[in-house]
C-alpha cells in the first residue's frame, strides 16, 4: 500500500468512511484514526501499529456534547472537566455505552474519551457522524509522533493516508484522568493538562497512579517500557552519567544549559529559556533525532518536577526503564 502525505480533508473523510485508516494531527501527538464504531477498521489499527489487543484505544470527537452522548453516565465532576479542558489534551475515562465496541476499549466498562485541539482534524470531525478511535500513530513501544514524517518513517506502506497538520504544539499525549468508585479523580497518565489545573478546577487532590502499583485492567500509557528510543538511556546527574559513559560516545538531553566536556553538536537543549511548554514540544522530536546519531548511550537530565514537567520527567522515565 502506497502512504499519501497531504492536506485533503474530503480524501481522509473518504477513507474514514470506507472503513479505512488515517492518520491525522492533533495538539498531543499524530493519532492513528478509524471509524470507532466499525470493529473491522478498528481491528486494522491494532495490526498496524502491531500493537496487542488487550490495549484500549481513546475515542475522539468533535465536540464534548458528542462524546457525552458516548458515555452512559457523566458525573458532574466530569461534566465541569469537559467543560473546561475540552478541546484539549485532556482523556476522561468514563463509562462506555453499548454502541462503542468491546474491542475499542479492549473489553472494559469504560471509554476513554477526548476532543482534539487541531484546525484539520476539527474540520474532519465535523464532516463525519461517527467518532475516532485512535491511539498514538507509532509502532506499539516506540516515541510518539509530534510530525507527519515521523508518522510516515513509522508506518510508512501500512496505511493509505496521513493528514499533514504541522508539528504538534503540545508535543506530549493528553491527560488521562478517570474516577474511583465514589467519583474521586484518579489520574492514570499524566499529560498535556497539568494534574495541578485539574485540581484547581476540581477544587480537590487527584490521586496519583503510580507505575508499580498498577493493577488490571493496564493502561499501556503505564507501561514502562513506553515511549523508548532504540539506544539506551540513562537519566539523572549529567556530570556523574557523562563520566560513568565517557568511553561510550554520550548524546546529551538537558533541559535549559549546555555542560563542559562534550561537543556542543552532541548537546541538545530542550529550551533555553527553561519553558517546560518549549521542552515538552520539543521532547520527542528530540529523542528521535539522538537515536538517529552516532551514539552509544543517551544521558538526560530531569525537567523541574511541576506541571508540565510532572509529564516530561514521566516520558524520560519510561524511555530509560526499556534499558534497565
Ligand atoms: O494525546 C493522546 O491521548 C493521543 C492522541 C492521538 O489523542 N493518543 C494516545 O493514545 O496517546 P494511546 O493509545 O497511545 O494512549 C492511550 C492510553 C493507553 O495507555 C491506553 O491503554 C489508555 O489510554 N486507555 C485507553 N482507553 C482506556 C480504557 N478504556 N481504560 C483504561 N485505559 C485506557
Ligand atoms: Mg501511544
Amino acid at each position: 500500500m502506497e502512504t499519501m502525505i497531504g492536506q485533503d480533508i474530503q480524501l481522509a473523510r473518504e477513507l474514514l468512511v470506507q472503513g479505512e485508516l488515517v492518520a491525522v494531527p492533533t495538539e498531543t501527538v499524530y493519532g492513528l484514526a478509524g471509524n470507532a464504531f466499525n470493529e473491522a477498521a478498528v481491528l486494522k489499527i491494532f495490526e498496524a501499529k502491531n500493537r496487542p489487543a488487550f490495549n484500549p484505544l481513546i475515542v475522539h470527537a468533535g465536540s464534548y456534547e458528542q462524546l457525552m452522548s458516548l458515555a452512559a453516565r457523566v458525573p458532574a465532576k466530569a461534566e465541569k472537566l469537559m467543560r473546561r479542558f475540552m478541546p484539549g489534551p485532556f482523556t476522561l475515562l468514563l463509562p462506555k455505552k453499548t454502541i462503542i465496541p468491546d474491542l475499542v476499549t479492549a473489553g472494559s466498562d469504560l471509554v476513554a474519551l477526548r476532543v482534539p485541539d487541531h484546525p484539520l482534524t476539527s474540520a474532519l470531525l465535523q464532516t463525519l457522524d461517527f467518532p475516532l478511535a485512535a491511539p498514538s500513530a507509532n509502532p506499539f513501544g516506540y516515541i510518539s509522533p509530534t510530525t507527519a514524517r515521523h508518522v510516515y518513517e513509522g508506518l510508512q506502506g501500512k496505511i493509505p493516508y496521513i493528514l499533514d497538520g504541522g508539528p504538534c504544539t503540545v508535543g506530549l499525549e493528553s491527560t488521562i484522568l478517570g474516577f474511583d468508585e465514589e467519583d474521586h479523580p484518579v489520574l492514570y497518565r499524566s499529560g498535556g493538562v497539568p494534574a495541578e489545573e485539574l485540581e484547581a478546577v476540581l477544587g480537590e487532590t487527584v490521586q496519583r497512579v503510580a507505575h508499580n502499583l498498577q493493577r488490571e485492567p493496564v493502561t499501556a500509557g503505564q507501561l514502562k517500557s513506553h515511549y523508548a528510543p532504540h539506544k539506551p538511556l540513562y537519566l539523572g546527574d549529567i556530570p556523574f552519567l557523562l563520566q560513568r559513559f565517557s568511553d561510550q560516545s554520550p548524546v546529551l538531553i538537558t533541559f535549559r544549559q549546555r555542560y563542559p566536556g562534550l561537543e556542543d553538536s552532541r548537546q541538545y537543549v530542550l529550551s533555553e529559556q527553561g519553558s517546560l511548554q518549549e521542552a515538552a514540544r520539543n521532547l520527542f522530536t528530540v529523542l528521535r533525532m539522538l537515536d538517529g546519531l552516532d551514539a552509544g548511550v543517551i544521558i538526560a537530565e530531569r525537567v523541574p518536577d511541576t506541571g508540565l514537567g510532572r509529564a516530561i520527567n514521566d516520558r524520560l522515565e519510561r524511555a530509560q526503564a526499556e534499558n534497565k
